[in-house]
């Protein structure tokens, strides 16, 4: 018989509060994003009390929506899945508790979910054929990561980032040269119109640790030659500064993921997390996967963001290893990846 396994799943780990029905891991029946950013942008980044607010507000309509949307009812979930980490604890909190009130209420299984695991598993929903093992590179506002997916719900953390994430030091470059919060898709959109080789910045390396990233330099680079110029009073070029800095963060995060695919002698690589809807990065690594022989794999924009869609993939997984979670379970602020 085939299976029809629906999971309604909830994501409030930060700024965006959703819901969304996945059937068998891949097939998005709906996907309500309820996003705080308009409200945010008021204090230029995520103010954490108002985000656990803001859930709270609003996370019993998004999952009302969401299955209406799915054309299904809670009777008919299979199971209730909930990132619990890593990420805000206040906004955690809100869709944990809810996720176990509604199992609780409905005698439904609860599957907690790794939010970087999330990002992994978005590649699933439009790349039906995608399967471990594989490279992903994990670049979104928190995290910078690059992983081997061993298998599902299987992860080797090959490198990270020692002090900046990725999207952090494009929200921060954002906004020094004036652009405001979120930075990312401002900084990708400027870009376009500026001259990428018009100033030099630095491409960290981390000593002894090929795989791990560090942007904080990058980010006091860019600080640097904005106060430079001030202080001799020339104007500055946002736009040659936006194409400089983002194309000196992708040719970093190129190379890393080359060099893994290479070393684990993979013939595939994703890119997730919100940052790989950067348009830049999307065409650089694609060229670059296309060079070497490997296939590419990426999420649309909507799926790289924080959604509950990717929540479900993920924990449909899990699901499938038997991977489920008690009452107790609790919002792990600083969860790491593999960890349960
Ligand atoms: O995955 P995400 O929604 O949240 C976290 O889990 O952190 O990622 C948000 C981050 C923000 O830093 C935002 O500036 C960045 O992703 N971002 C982008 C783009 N769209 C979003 N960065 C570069 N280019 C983009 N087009
Ligand atoms: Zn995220």
């Amino acid at each position: 018989m085939e299976e029809n396994k629906l999971i309604l799943a909830i994501e409030s780990s930060c700024d965006e509060t959703a819901a969304a029905v996945v059937r068998n891991g891949r097939e998005v029946l709906s996907n309500v994003i309820s996003s705080q950013i308009d409200l945010h942008k008021l204090y230029g980044g995520v103010v954490p009390e108002i985000a656990s607010r803001k859930h709270i507000e609003r996370i019993n309509q998004v999952i009302e929506e969401a299955l209406e949307e799915g054309e299904k009812t809670l009777e008919e979930m299979d199971a209730i899945a909930v990132t619990y980490g890593p990420g805000l604890v206040g906004a955690l909190l809100v869709g944990v508790a809810e996720a176990k009130a509604i199992a609780f209420a409905t005698k439904k299984p609860l599957i907690g979910v790794h939010h970087i695991e999330g990002h992994i598993s978005a590649n699933y929903i439009e790349n039906k054929k995608l399967e471990p093992p594989f490279i992903c590179l994990v670049v979104s506002g928190g995290h910078t990561h690059l992983v081997r997916v061993a298998d599902y719900g299987t992860y080797e953390i090959l490198g990270k980032t020692r002090d900046d994430a990725a999207g952090e030091a494009f929200d921060k470059v954002a906004r020094a040269i004036g652009l405001g919060y979120p930075g990312g898709p401002k900084i990708d959109k400027l870009s376009k119109e500026g001259n990428e080789k018009a100033i030099p910045f630095p491409k960290a390396k981390v000593n002894g640790s090929p795989y791990d990233f560090s942007f904080s330099g990058l980010k006091s680079a860019v600080l640097n030659y904005i106060n430079s110029c001030e202080m001799k009073g020339e104007k500055i070029n946002e736009a040659d500064i936006a194409a400089s800095f983002q194309k000196a963060v992708i040719d970093v995060l190129v190379e890393h993921a080359m060099m893994a695919v290479r070393d684990f002698g993979s013939d595939k690589l994703a890119i997730a997390g919100g940052v790989a809807s950067n348009s830049g990065l999307r065409t650089a690594m694609e060229q670059a996967c296309v060079e070497n022989g490997i296939e590419f794999y990426h999420p649309s924009p909507i799926f790289c963001t924080d959604n509950a869609a990717m929540i479900g993939a993920a924990a449909y997984y899990e699901m499938k290893k038997g991977v489920l979670h008690g009452w107790d379970l609790n919002a792990v602020p600083n969860l790491k990846l593999g960890e349960r």
